[in-house]
């Protein structure tokens, strides 16, 4: 019995100085900033709201980042209706990721509707005036959603029933009424003002055969490529686009879904997997014009910056203000991130400058 009491108080001390160690200091936040300042905030705690069974979560807002990107996290389980009504954006162009679990995503323009079923690390672009919805597939399904240019969090606010908390970091309400998942008809319709355009005529394809729809997709069945314009509806499934092998600070194999062609020039957003630091290595100073953001998917992602060592785990995000100095590093055997870059000279445009083109999510083993 005293044995047990004294492990528990020993466990207690461990973790609390864990957290101290990598979870404190300025840069370390428990809110998002409403300014733009360099900040890094865990998986679950940045602020949200509640539409129907969905909790909308806002990492980056327009305010913290000046309008550069919104980046957001949808917690929700399976459901048997859309999650929203098909609509499109006429000046936002939407990004959707799969951190875990499935989900359905329809795309529609110039008369060719596209379906996936996206799973974690798959990817689906959704340029200005494309037609869209999705459908939660899985009980435990996060979607990431970076939006640009920022400040699209209002739509959620607008459409939500409340803001969400809770004191268990609970991703979403295990509790909540299956009903009115979707906002109304109504509600969709008279929302203009923040560039939503109801499409209530879309009739979501239900032919999907092995995640895909029309039959001559390519999904998981070769090569996605991306598009050489700024317009069209694409999906990548993860490790299955175009690949980078960066030599810098280690191995680095870059995966980009947004290039400087297909956001005509406004953002980028790629995948990185690193691997663990080496001795014999010095880290580079890292120095862009534009915002970033990165958000740690696997592994263990370390940044150095405004003389703070940060340790960041699956789900926490770093925003990194443009003109700031900083490193990043893996202290483990295997990290990947997503990084999200305003403009088109961020971190992965300048990697990819000086990589070799790659076929395999995966670096070589010397
Ligand atoms: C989107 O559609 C609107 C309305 O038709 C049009 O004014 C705008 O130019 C379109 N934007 C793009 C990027 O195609
Ligand atoms: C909900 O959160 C938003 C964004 O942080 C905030 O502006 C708003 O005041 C909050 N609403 C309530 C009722 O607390
Ligand atoms: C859904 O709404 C119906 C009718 O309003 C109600 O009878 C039912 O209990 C609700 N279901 C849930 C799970 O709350
Ligand atoms: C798939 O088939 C449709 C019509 O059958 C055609 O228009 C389209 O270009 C094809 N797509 C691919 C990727 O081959
Ligand atoms: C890029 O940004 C400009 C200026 O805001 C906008 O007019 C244009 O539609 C954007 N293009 C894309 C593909 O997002
Ligand atoms: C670093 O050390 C490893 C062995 O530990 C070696 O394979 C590698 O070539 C070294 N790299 C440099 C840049 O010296
Ligand atoms: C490009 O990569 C090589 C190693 O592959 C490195 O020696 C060189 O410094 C890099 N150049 C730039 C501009 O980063």
């Amino acid at each position: 019995m005293r044995f047990t009491q004294s492990l528990a108080v020993l466990v207690a001390f461990t973790t609390g100085t864990a957290q101290a160690s990598s979870h404190s200091g300025p840069i370390w936040v428990d809110e998002v900033p409403t300014y733009v300042r360099p900040y890094a905030i865990q998986h679950y705690s940045a602020g949200g709201c509640v539409v129907g069974q969905q909790i909308y979560r806002f990492p980056v807002t327009g305010p913290s980042s000046d309008n550069a990107f919104t980046l957001m996290s949808t917690n929700a389980p399976g459901s048997d209706s859309l999650g929203v009504l098909p609509h499109t954006h006429q000046l936002h162009y939407e990004n959707m990721f799969s951190f875990r679990g499935r989900f359905q995503l329809w795309t529609e323009k110039d008369g060719d509707q596209e379906t996936r079923i996206l799973t974690q690390g798959d990817y689906g672009a959704i340029p200005q005036n494309a037609t869209h919805t999705f459908q939660f597939l899985d009980p435990d399904t996060e979607m990431l959603g970076v939006v640009q240019p920022g400040g699209f969090e209002d739509l959620f606010y607008a459409l939500s029933s409340g803001n969400f908390s809770s004191s268990t970091s609970s991703p979403y309400d295990p509790l909540a009424s299956a009903n009115s998942s979707s906002p109304s008809a109504t509600v969709i319709s008279s929302l203009q003002k923040l560039d939503v355009y109801a499409e209530l005529d879309f009739s979501p394809r239900t032919d999907a055969i092995n995640g895909a729809a029309p039959m001559n997709s390519t999904w998981r069945t070769g090569s996605n490529t991306l598009p050489s314009d700024a317009h069209t509806p694409y999906f990548v499934a993860k490790d299955y686009g175009p690949k980078y092998l960066s030599t810098e600070g280690g191995y680095q194999v870059i995966q980009p879904f947004v290039t400087p062609t297909t956001s005509g020039g406004n953002f980028t957003l790629s995948t990185i997997t690193m691997d663990r630091l080496s001795s014999n290595v010095t880290v580079g100073d890292q120095s862009f014009t534009g915002h970033a953001a990165f958000e740690v998917l696997e592994g263990q992602l370390t940044v150095l910056m405004g003389g703070e060592v940060l340790s960041l785990l699956q789900g926490d995000v770093v925003f990194i203000p443009g003109t700031t100095t900083y490193k990043y590093y893996s202290l483990v055997a295997y990290t990947k991130v997503l990084l999200i870059s305003q403009g088109a000279e961020g971190l992965d445009t300048k990697l990819i400058a000086n990589a070799t083109s790659w076929n395999s999510p995966i670096w070589p083993t010397s």
